[in-house]
């Protein structure tokens, strides 16, 4: 009889943990997933898919080697997805140290205890396209050197490589997906898609009056979350651990998406969009774009299965719907 497979996903309540959960659960395999432990459990990502009680969640730091490796013995994975981090740019500059613990030494705590424990799970760690930051090339692949411009990106770029290490050193089935920015629904509001949709939303319903924004000029390949997550999957799935670039392969400015999402609900952006200098960054990346061949021809990964103006409209109407059916005080 087949063995079902189990699969550990770190950082499940954020929007890739979420996603992957439910990709994993619909493949057969048994899911778990770790989660911080806080005052208030950030469980609403989960419950709005419905997977919640599906999953067997861990409490577990990445601060806290012991409890990792608690994790480990409890779910006994094939897989491990590792995708908790202090994941926004932003905070990384007001915050750069415990973005470098976080974000950049937990993946060595993790790797140790893998190593240490079963050396035999097949391990992906998330990578970012933060870590070209500053390179001036048309379109960024698995060969081009990096350049991180935030503490974010160098404690990033710190675990793309001690995962490249320990794939070299141990033999551990180790790889990285350097993803570009992905999107959707379940996107966290400090994030630039996430808030524009939701703001726009809000305006379009009376809830609020403006929407404050920074740098409009940097460009992004965005893609939607639930295509990338796939992707990790079949990473972990190959014979030998490489790593992947995971792009759409087109990129627009933060403009751009701004005009899009306000068409979507028949507004002009112009007359809602203030410029703050606070969210401005200390070092911003201008632009970036991916090129994901290696992925497509390996994986048979398709990057147009979501268009850039689809992934705007899916999230401009379920964020409507939301401030429709709850008002502003949700937090979601
Ligand atoms: P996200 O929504 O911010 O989720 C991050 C997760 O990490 C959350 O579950 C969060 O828990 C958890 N976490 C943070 N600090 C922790 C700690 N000290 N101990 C344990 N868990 C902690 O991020 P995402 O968009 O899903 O991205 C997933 C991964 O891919 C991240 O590593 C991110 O850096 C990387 N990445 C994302 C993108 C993108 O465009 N989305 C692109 C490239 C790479 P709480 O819910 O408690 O906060
Ligand atoms: N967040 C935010 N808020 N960004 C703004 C704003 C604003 O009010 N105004 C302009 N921007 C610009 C930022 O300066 C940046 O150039 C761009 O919008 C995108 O910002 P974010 O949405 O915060 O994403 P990011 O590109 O910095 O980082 C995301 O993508 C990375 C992959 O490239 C995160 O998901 C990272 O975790 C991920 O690694």
């Amino acid at each position: 009889m087949r063995k079902i497979k189990s699969a550990l996903i770190t950082g499940i309540t954020g929007q890739d943990g979420t996603y992957l959960s439910k990709f994993l659960l619909e493949k057969g395999y048994k899911v778990f997933g770790t989660y911080r432990r806080i005052s208030s459990p950030n469980f609403w990502r989960l419950e709005h898919l419905g997977i919640k009680d599906k999953i067997k969640l861990i409490p577990c730091d990445l601060l806290d080697e012991g409890s990792l490796a608690t994790a480990l013995k409890i779910s006994d994975p094939d897989e491990i997805y590792n995708l908790a981090a202090q994941s926004f740019v932003d905070a990384s500059f007001s915050e750069p140290i415990a973005t470098a613990q976080i974000t950049g030494l937990s993946v060595l705590r993790l790797l140790e205890v893998i190593r240490l424990l079963k050396p035999k799970i097949r391990f992906y760690q998330a990578s970012t396209s933060e870590m070209f930051g500053g390179v001036k090339k048309g379109s960024l692949n698995e060969n081009t050197p990096f350049y991180p411009k935030s503490p974010y990106g160098v404690a990033k770029l710190f675990a793309h490589w001690i995962t490249l290490n320990y794939r070299e050193s141990y033999n551990l089935f180790a790889c990285s997906g350097i993803l570009f920015n992905h999107e959707s629904p379940l996107r966290g509001q400090e994030f630039v898609t996430r808030k524009i949709t939701s703001a726009a939303a809000k305006i379009k319903l009376g809830l609020a009056k403006e929407l404050r924004l920074g740098n409009l000029d940097a460009k992004r390949d965005w893609g939607y979350a639930p295509d990338y997550c796939e992707c990790m999957y079949l990473m972990l799935q190959k014979k030998s651990p490489e790593d992947f670039v995971i792009a759409s392969g087109e990129n627009h400015t933060v403009r751009e998406f701004v005009q899009k999402a306000f068409a979507c609900l028949g507004l002009d952006y112009r007359d809602y969009v203030k410029i703050d200098k606070s969210f401005f960054r200390p070092s911003d990346v201008p632009s970036l774009l991916g090129d994901s061949k290696k992925a497509q021809k390996e994986l048979n990964w398709n990057p147009r299965k979501t268009s850039f103006d689809q992934l705007i409209k899916i999230m401009v109407e379920a964020d409507l719907e939301r401030y429709q059916q709850k008002g502003p005080g949700i937090i979601f």
